[in-house]
């Protein structure tokens, strides 16, 4: 092939600068199948295709809910012990708690400086929290625990949060005081994109959202014998022919769905292989289809479990790192506010 001698030659390709991956979950009980097929896998495939993947439990910002405050050191032990389970690897990824990282929680004073009561005071997610609260008052850290969600997400220089649609204002917070820092302080922080995961995938087995809070979740720890009940007692229609429809029947649809996600299949081909058998024959391809699916991660859950020394062990090490990292970005942070003394 003949070269013009004009053409330039191609730009050097620079290896983009590969992302670094933060989110994580309230510990506040128990990871359903919502979780894990929203969210959870999608980490653990990025983690195994070597992305730098952090995942705090944020057990400071759960405060704001007294009854799961009187349980945090259970709900950490169980977050882990799902995330371990579902095949999280310690010793890849960095799990931490924020509460045991000083220097994180230091960030979110100079964080504080950055932000109008009145900006804190209009997240629309907060306001949305307050709203359903049950509690008599508001305290202080349910307007400020975005901004310390900032520095949870800061302290490592994370520059990609997967998180729902619910986050956005959290991230946009985010963003602003990474801005606002450099602005005023010179650069210290990339700005964070957003992955938004989609729609939750799954409903309760009521029809509605799955919630911890209500009794319509499927949780990922559940027995079989669980699983089956639960199942069993799931709301259907009374249309024998099973099909997948979820605009109009979103009940059934919903179990079609994770029959189809847990024998990663196409929906429409597991409603027509289960056609007039009606709710009955659909549920027990459900049942056996999670059961199967989730029977590996079940297994491993319940080894971890029977040694949390061992697990809490790993929760250490995780901790250890995260403080060494946001030891480092506190020290660029006193540089560059010119406060080391
Ligand atoms: N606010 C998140 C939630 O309610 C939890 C969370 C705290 C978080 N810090 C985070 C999520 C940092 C992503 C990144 O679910």
């Amino acid at each position: 092939m003949l070269t013009s001698p004009t053409a330039t030659p191609a730009a050097p390709v620079a290896p983009a600068t590969p992302d670094r991956v933060l989110t994580g979950d309230r510990p506040t009980g128990p990871l359903h199948l919502g979780h894990y097929f929203g969210t959870l896998r999608n980490r653990v495939r990025l983690q195994n295709e070597g992305v730098d993947l952090f995942l705090v439990i944020p057990d400071y910002q759960v405060l704001t809910d007294r009854d799961v405050a009187e349980h945090l050191g259970e709900h950490v032990e169980g977050l882990v012990l799902d995330y371990l389970a579902a095949g999280v690897d310690a010793d890849r990824a960095t799990i931490f708690t924020h509460s045991a990282v000083p220097a994180l929680n230091q960030l979110l004073l100079p964080f504080l400086s950055l932000v109008s009561v009145a900006e804190l005071g209009r997240n629309p997610t907060v306001k949305d929290e307050i709203a359903h609260s049950r509690q008599a008052a508001v305290s202080g850290l349910m307007y400020t625990y975005p901004a310390h969600q900032a520095a949870d997400i800061l302290f490592c220089k994370a520059t990609l949060v997967p998180v729902g649609r619910d986050q956005e204002p959290h991230l946009e917070l985010t963003r602003t005081i990474a801005r606002r820092f450099n602005e005023r302080y010179g650069p210290v922080f990339p700005e964070p994109r957003t992955l938004l995961s989609e729609a939750p995938l799954l409903l309760g087995t009521d029809g509605t959202k799955m919630s911890k809070s209500r009794a319509n979740s499927l949780v990922l720890k559940a027995t079989s014998d669980e699983t089956a009940r639960l199942i069993r007692g799931a709301k259907t229609d009374a249309t024998r022919l099973i099909s997948y429809d979820p605009e109009h029947r979103p009940e059934v649809s919903n179990l079609v769905l994770l029959a189809a996600l847990c024998q990663d299949r196409d929906p429409h081909e597991v409603a027509a292989e289960i056609g007039t058998g009606g709710a009955a024959a659909l549920k027990a391809t459900v049942t056996e289809a999670v059961n199967t699916y989730f029977a590996p991660l079940r297994a491993r859950r319940a080894e971890y479990a029977q040694d949390l020394g061992h697990v809490r062990q790993l929760l250490r090490e995780g901790n250890r790192r995260a403080n060494e990292v946001a030891e480092k970005t506190l020290t660029e942070v006193r540089e560059a506010m010119g406060t080391t003394y």
